[in-house]
């Protein structure tokens, strides 16, 4: 975390298809953000995914890997798309971002899902379902079967391998925790262990995680009844602590909740810089159209803001104005609306100022 007044250095890596698109208005909103809070921001671009494959051959290139590790925060857009689907495993874009999220070694992915009231009628579930929607996916980043050796093919057989190790539960449970001390206090831990051993490891953990948490109240729950009472009940969640691939699925599956997966941003910490990126993909369907939704990178960058460049005034600022634009119905197509990217962005600017008036 920054202290002082010495310049933000943010690595933004814009990657593929709507990535660029939406990382330009994020940008508008972060250069805006901090110069209010007069501090210096130095914003270097670097490559990475199928932009990073066509330039140098490889997703991950070492000028990308080095600048980020510099960096006090990373501000990612998207990777991958149809282009580079048939490459061999690892030169796909893909690659890129998990061999980035190594690097910088971040093991807690914060996936924050708010039901807003402007949206209720966006969400394809019931409104009084979605009402009071108020919860965040604490998701494992660096294991799991993500990530697990041995890996591969041999002859008619494929395999990945599902791991976790006693100290990667404890931190990602640890940060869950705190999280929750700082919310409604209930943390609910995702795995299968009925059937797999790496969740009974898990279980486990989190549990002897909890003991130095008496406040903060702990269920465990099996991932597919969680996955149904993700629908059902969403306001009975508080903090889902997941492991890597339960997490993946399960917050895109929260997004529903939100209205539309363009709006949910996401923050992943470690020791290092964080790296900051929407949960959405490339929407290559949509790319180049100036259409897709910017909001989840902007609400991306105020998550940066509040974790990693320590301004946390102008991250609040920038959540109003977001807020704000969506309660007077500034609308892009993921929500029935025909703004297009650049006019969100310029909303969402519109409300900085206002608010700082
Ligand atoms: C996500 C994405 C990534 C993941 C892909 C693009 C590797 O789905 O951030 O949720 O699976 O982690
Ligand atoms: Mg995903």
């Amino acid at each position: 975390m920054v202290d002082g007044n010495r310049p933000r250095r943010v690595v933004v890596l814009a990657g593929d298809g709507i990535g660029p698109e939406v990382c330009a208005e994020a940008l508008r909103v972060l250069e805006a953000a901090v110069a209010h809070e007069r501090a210096a921001l130095e914003l270097t671009h670097a490559l990475i995914g199928g932009a990073a494959i066509d330039a140098t051959g490889g997703p991950l290139p070492d000028a990308t890997r080095d600048a980020c590790r510099s960096a006090d925060a990373v501000l990612l857009g998207a990777v991958g798309g149809p282009r580079w689907d048939t490459l061999p495993p690892e030169l796909r874009p893909e690659k890129g971002l998990l061999g980035l999220r190594k690097t910088l070694g971040v093991y807690a992915n914060l996936r924050p899902v708010r039901a807003r009231a402007a949206l209720l009628d966006a969400s394809p579930l019931r409104r009084e379902i979605v009402e009071g929607t108020d919860l965040v996916v604490v998701r494992e980043l660096l294991s799991d079967v993500y990530f697990g050796t041995p890996r591969g093919r041999s002859g008619d057989r494929a395999y990945n391998t599902m791991e976790y190790t006693v100290p990667e539960v404890r931190r990602v449970a640890t940060v869950a925790f705190n999280i929750a001390r700082a919310r409604r206090r209930h943390v609910t831990s995702v795995d299968k262990a009925n059937v797999l051993e790496v969740s009974r490891l898990w279980r486990e953990v989190v549990t002897e995680v909890g003991k130095a948490y008496p406040d903060v109240a702990l269920d465990h729950q099996y991932v597919d009844s969680l996955a149904m009472d993700l629908v059902r009940k969403p306001t009975s969640f508080d903090v889902v602590l997941a492991p890597n691939l339960f997490g993946d699925i399960l917050s895109d599956e929260a997004a529903v909740l939100a209205g539309s997966i363009g709006l949910l941003p996401s923050a992943s910490l470690g020791e290092g810089p964080g790296l900051y990126e929407p949960i959405h993909g490339s929407a290559p369907d949509i790319a180049g159209r100036g259409i897709a939704n910017p909001l989840g990178t902007i609400a991306s960058v105020a998550e940066m803001l509040r974790h990693s460049l320590g301004l946390p005034a102008a991250a609040d600022r920038v959540d109003r104005a977001v807020d704000r634009v969506l309660d007077e119905g500034a609308r892009t197509p993921d929500l029935g609306g025909s703004l297009s990217t650049s006019d969100m962005g310029s909303r969402v600017l519109d409300a900085l100022a206002h608010a700082a008036r």
